[in-house]
């Protein structure tokens, strides 16, 4: 969002207060330029080899997303059937879709393999499974926890020792035993750290694990590195510095390839790096409750429709874009959910009335996808700007949405 020369916000020339009026409120709004230009920024870093960039969809799988990704040479990483079929609508080829399950049924992985979509192996049982049904016939990945603990906080980490993710690589002779067995076609091998990952240093280490594990395997093609860069969630955040860590990867990766006796394809599986930014969640504030405590102000959104702030303690950066040159004051902003869904506690901004809309910022990844219909809200459209132009891209839920799957209330 710009604050243009008159001090009012806009999304590629376009008045948010506008967009508001035009769709409703809540609205998550995403700027298509941000996007082109996360992209080409990632593609820079590693301009020094062959590298193919996956968007983890879990972080937004609106299909207007998916398919300006994929226009500008993205592929995709799913963890469901549900997003390997969202990939298949946007208009991916299944060839392009890597599918990294969790601990997942196996039938899940059957239909994704079916789909010729590329499995990342997760556990010794579904690697057991997968020789067993596909012997050499069908290729896949295997994901290595490496037993490295980074990230923004213990709930997305997930490359520790005591993570659930991935196969640890101390038990890379069992893995090599099974492969062995059923002579399983591993062209990859895979990793992701975890989310909000500020330094290069965790980075290399786990490359380090990772490449050094990869002379054990030798028909690969792919080393997949998963995602995690850390964006800028507060003025003045220290991010991942893309460019020295894309110099650094990169000359490692080079050695271990002229060390592996082969080029290899170095991919990376990002969500928030590609779509925080380029989110916005606007909202209406509904009350102003001067509180002998606080000043309370009331929004007709919760932890419904952004929850992040509740499950991670998360900083969402708020701007009162209805009165931007406004008298600063604290204020706690708080949902209409009836639990304690607060999003800011003691927040300066610029003086909130009833009815001025607010903006959360990088709200674009894990904002709607993790939105629910808790307390029977609905969800919020969604609006994609791009090329100076806002279109709907997803439309307000309604009564009958909430009803659609309940028996015998409706015909
Ligand atoms: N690859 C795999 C296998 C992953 O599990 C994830 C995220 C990513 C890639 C993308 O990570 P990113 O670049 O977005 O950090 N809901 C949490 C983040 C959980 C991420 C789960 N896995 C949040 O809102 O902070």
């Amino acid at each position: 969002m710009q604050l243009s020369e008159q001090n009012t916000y806009t999304i590629q020339n376009i008045d948010p207060v506008q967009l508001i009026e035009e769709y409703g409120s809540p609205l998550y709004v995403y700027d298509g330029g941000t996007i082109r230009r996360k992209v080409q920024e990632l593609q820079n870093a590693f301009s020094g080899i062959n590298m193919k960039i996956k968007f983890a969809c879990k972080s937004n799988t609106n299909l207007a997303i998916l398919r300006l990704m994929r226009e500008i040479g993205v592929e995709l990483d799913v963890v469901s059937t549900g997003e390997l079929e969202m990939g298949k609508l946007a208009g991916y080829d299944t060839k392009q879709i890597t599918f990294t399950p969790s601990g997942v049924p196996f039938h899940e992985v059957k239909t994704a393999v079916e789909a010729e979509a590329i499995v990342n192996v997760d556990s010794i049982p579904l690697l057991e499974w997968f020789g067993q049904t596909y012997g050499n016939t069908k290729p896949c990945l295997i994901r290595l926890k490496p037993n490295v603990a980074a990230g923004g906080n213990i709930k997305i980490m997930t490359a520790h020792a005591d993570s659930k993710f991935g196969i640890s690589v101390l038990l890379l002779d069992q893995i090599l035993e099974v492969v062995k067995k059923y002579d399983i076609k591993v062209i990859g091998l895979h990793q992701h750290t975890g989310s909000d990952i500020k330094d290069a240093e965790p980075f290399l280490q786990v490359a380090d694990i990772v490449f050094e594990a990869a002379l054990q395997f030798p028909d690969l093609e792919i080393i997949d590195l998963g995602g995690g860069f850390k964006v800028s969630y507060k003025p003045n955040d220290p991010i991942t510095d893309m460019e020295l860590l894309g110099n650094k990867i990169s000359e490692r990766f080079k050695n271990f390839c002229a060390k592996y006796g082969r080029e290899l394809q170095l991919w990376f599986e990002p969500g928030k790096f590609l779509v925080s930014e380029c989110g916005y969640l606007l909202v209406n504030t509904t009350v102003v409750k001067e509180d002998p405590a606080r000043t309370f102000v009331h929004i007709d959104s919760g932890l419904n429709h952004l929850i992040r702030p509740m499950m991670y303690g998360s900083y969402h950066h708020i701007l009162n874009v209805s009165n931007p040159s406004g008298e600063e004051k604290d204020y706690t902003i708080v949902g209409y959910i009836c639990e304690t869904d607060t999003f800011a506690t003691d927040r300066p901004l610029p003086e909130v009335r009833q009815g001025d809309v607010l903006a959360f910022l990088n709200a674009g990844a894990y904002g709607f996808t993790m939105s629910s219909n808790y307390n029977a809200r609905f969800r919020p459209a969604e609006v994609l700007v791009d090329n100076g132009a806002a279109k709907l891209v997803r439309r307000r839920e309604t009564l009958e949405d909430l009803l659609r799957t309940q028996v015998g209330f409706t015909e």
